[in-house]
């Protein structure tokens, strides 16, 4: 079957996990998540990683390193005995509730079933070991189903960059031949970026070009990446260099600001040829360290990914909020401990927006999603 790459998750309910009480939300092609510190944004991010580790086979794991299933179940598994996520994807979806295992505080699988949109019927699939039917389950007359919702998860990745330390990814050698995709924290970088830039393919070669320019809006001294295997035939090894405009000799990646360097890791992500990118690309914050002329770079780059890929991410950033249209936005609420996720109307905005941009209208408080006492 020819893979339709507008496939995107289309709706989302949640009953149950973390400050999310019940939430039931149709998602758009870019999602921009606004609210008050606390009021549930990274609860709400947190669930695609879960999910993820769930397509995987290694939710279990992940939860315990979360701390254990009853931190992941609304006020604890005493206050919500269960916790039930749906998701729609294209013409499929996907259900999945848990409960508490006391004994061990882990979570077991209460039913696991895929469906059909033009359908009524659920075809259910079963797992073993404590983990999900996505994997290997039996589903009869349904593994198409299965197969489909386990490819989406696999394809919606959360990325995070926030780490510019020493012991940044980004900044370790890596194999030259891991160079598959980019990495969640994009610790192959230097693989990937060298994979596109000596690539025959003319598409791989205008995504590295695209990238560089990108990164030289918002970092003008920035001249290009240097990027030259090291090492035996059978072991080579890549390290991310960069070069100034001003100098020959290049740079090491610790001697890039933290916020250029994480504008390359975005840059790298959201512009990589559209063949490579994850259908769902989510990112927790993106604004970190940024100037607001390259925030404004940065929504121009989400925009132009947004056009196939389908982006979620969190903001704080009144300049990059501003890049944005009414219908993109999340606007999240905390009220008695219990988040909100509402979509605006844009209608109701009307005369505001002829003399305002959204930052500016969430700062005058006019769609909620700030701070209340
Ligand atoms: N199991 C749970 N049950 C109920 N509430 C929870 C649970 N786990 C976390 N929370 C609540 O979620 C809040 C954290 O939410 P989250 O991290 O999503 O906020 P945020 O909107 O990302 O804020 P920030 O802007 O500061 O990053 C905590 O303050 C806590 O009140
Ligand atoms: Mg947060």
């Amino acid at each position: 079957m020819a893979e339709n790459k507008n496939t995107h998750l289309e709706h989302v309910s949640i009953k149950g996990f973390k400050s999310i009480k019940d939430l039931d939300l149709k998602m758009m092609p870019v999602n921009i998540l606004i609210g008050a510190n606390g009021s549930g944004k990274t609860n709400f991010i947190s669930l695609f990683t879960f999910l993820r580790n769930l397509s995987e086979g290694k939710l279990q794991n992940y939860v315990e390193k979360q701390g254990f299933a009853n931190a992941f179940f609304h006020f604890g598994s005493k206050n919500s005995p269960e916790m039930v996520i749906d998701i729609d994807v294209g013409y499929n979806g996907y259900h999945v509730a848990f409960e508490h295992g006391a004994s061990d505080d882990m979570l077991i699988f209460k039913e696991e079933y895929c469906t059909i949109k033009s359908s009524l019927n659920r075809y259910l699939i079963k797992g073993s070991k404590g983990e999900s039917g996505l994997l290997s389950g039996s589903a009869a007359n349904s593994t198409y189903v299965r197969d489909y919702t386990r490819e989406y998860l696999e394809d919606c990745r959360v990325y995070h960059f926030h780490d510019t330390g020493p012991s940044a990814g980004f900044k370790q050698a890596t194999g030259v031949d891991a160079s598959d995709y980019l990495y969640d924290d994009a610790s192959n970088i230097a693989a990937f970026l060298y994979r596109l830039k000596t690539s025959p393919e003319s598409a791989f070669a205008n995504s590295y070009r695209d990238i560089v320019t990108a990164i030289q809006t918002v970092a003008p001294f920035f001249h290009d990446f240097f990027l030259e295997p090291r090492g035996t035939e059978h072991e080579e090894k890549i390290i991310l260099k960069w070069i100034h405009r001003d100098h020959d000799t290049p740079f090491s990646a610790n001697q890039l600001s933290d916020g250029t360097a994480r504008f390359i890791c975005m840059s790298t992500l959201f512009l990589q040829p559209q063949s490579l990118r994850p259908k769902s690309i989510v990112l927790d914050e993106p604004e970190l360290g940024l100037h607001p002329a390259a925030l404004e770079a940065l929504a121009d780059i989400v925009k132009v990914a947004s056009k196939d890929n389908q982006v979620i991410c969190s903001t704080q950033s009144v300049a990059f909020a501003n890049q944005f249209s009414p219908e993109d936005f999340i606007v999240v609420d905390q009220c008695k401990g219990v988040s909100s996720f509402k979509r605006i109307n844009p209608d109701t905005l009307k005369q505001w927006l002829e003399e305002y941009s959204m930052g500016d209208i969430w700062t005058k408080n006019l769609i909620g999603g700030r701070p209340e006492w």
